[in-house]
């Protein structure tokens, strides 16, 4: 049954408010999901895995505010623009027009760049960038004649390189450059545009990684803070709500930040190498 929705400017509260998700049967997108949905949204989830979203969606139906919320989980594959088009037609159909859309799907291939073929790298591209892609292109039509709000999850690695990132940092880098690009282009259209840099979360993505994470980007990972994922969601929140640009959760990430952007190039990477140096003897001593 369609979603109804009540204001069209400015986004102060979530109530009644429709929200897309990518990525929302799981880690971030899933806590960004419940919380949405405790303030009163209806809320459509997608990613591929259909049995994993509608164990989402029963999940976060004990969050609902009141009997009238809808939720809905719609399995769509964002690296394929002809299943991403047919599906946000349906959903715009059966579910009303997103007033938010959170693009938070990805995936992650941490490893030597030797050890990155071809096919993963593009599938990290495929994913964390066309996806996001895809799913603005689809809906762009039907949020351009009432306003909103885009949001793009990228990362901490989005801002700052990291060892074994080749593939996963590109990605990131590249979705913070579009989202910059698309945020002046959307305002003409009423609509905000937010990109999220989270450091290390605790989901199961961070699991996956951590299989084939070299010993050398282990010992510096945690440098900009581990989070958990109901931290990033409320931060992501309190993002929207100030329709800040630029979302970075955590306060060890927001400064190690901060302290990049005013120091010369030079300097951070020398710390960088210094530290991967210093990683590199700790890991020959154990072996
Ligand atoms: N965890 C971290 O440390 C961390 C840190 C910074 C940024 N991030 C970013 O935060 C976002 C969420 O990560 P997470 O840690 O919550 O990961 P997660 O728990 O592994 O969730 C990833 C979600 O994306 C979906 N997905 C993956 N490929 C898809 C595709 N082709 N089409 C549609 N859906 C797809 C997955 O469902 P299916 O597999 O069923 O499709 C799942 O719902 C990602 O963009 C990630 O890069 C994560």
């Amino acid at each position: 049954m369609k979603a109804t929705t009540s204001r069209t400017d400015g986004l102060k509260d979530f109530h009644n408010k429709i929200v897309y998700i990518t990525g929302g049967s799981s880690g971030i997108g899933l806590e960004i999901a419940r919380l949405m949905v405790s303030k009163g949204a209806h809320v459509a989830l997608f990613a591929r895995n259909p049995e994993k979203l509608e164990r989402a969606r029963n999940e976060i139906m004990n969050a609902k505010h009141d009997s009238s919320q809808k939720i809905t989980a719609i399995p769509v594959d964002i690296t394929d623009m002809k299943n991403v088009s047919r599906n946000m037609d349906e959903a715009v159909k059966q579910f009303g027009k997103p007033d938010i859309l959170i693009n938070c799907a990805g995936i992650v291939k941490a490893d030597y760049f030797e050890n990155i073929s071809y096919e993963d790298f593009d599938a990290v591209m495929k994913t964390n960038v066309y996806g996001a892609r895809n799913m603005i292109a689809a809906l762009l039509p039907s949020m351009k004649g009432k306003g909103g709000h885009i949001v793009n999850v990228s990362s901490a690695a989005g801002l700052m390189s990291m060892f074994s990132y080749t593939a996963y940092g590109t990605s990131k880098f590249a979705l913070v450059g579009f989202s910059d690009c698309l945020r002046s282009e959307m305002k003409l259209h009423n609509i905000d545009v937010s990109v999220v840099c989270p450091p290390e979360v605790k989901t199961p993505m961070n699991q996956e990684e951590a299989k084939t994470m070299p010993p050398e980007a282990l010992a510096v990972k945690g440098l900009a803070g581990v989070l958990k994922p109901e931290y990033v969601a409320k931060t992501v929140v309190k993002g929207i709500l100030k329709k800040k640009f630029l979302i970075i959760p955590g306060f060890k990430c927001r400064f190690l930040y901060i302290t990049q952007k005013l120091s010369p190039g030079w300097l951070s990477r020398a710390i960088s190498d210094s530290a991967i140096r210093s990683a590199v003897r700790k890991i020959s001593r154990t072996r």
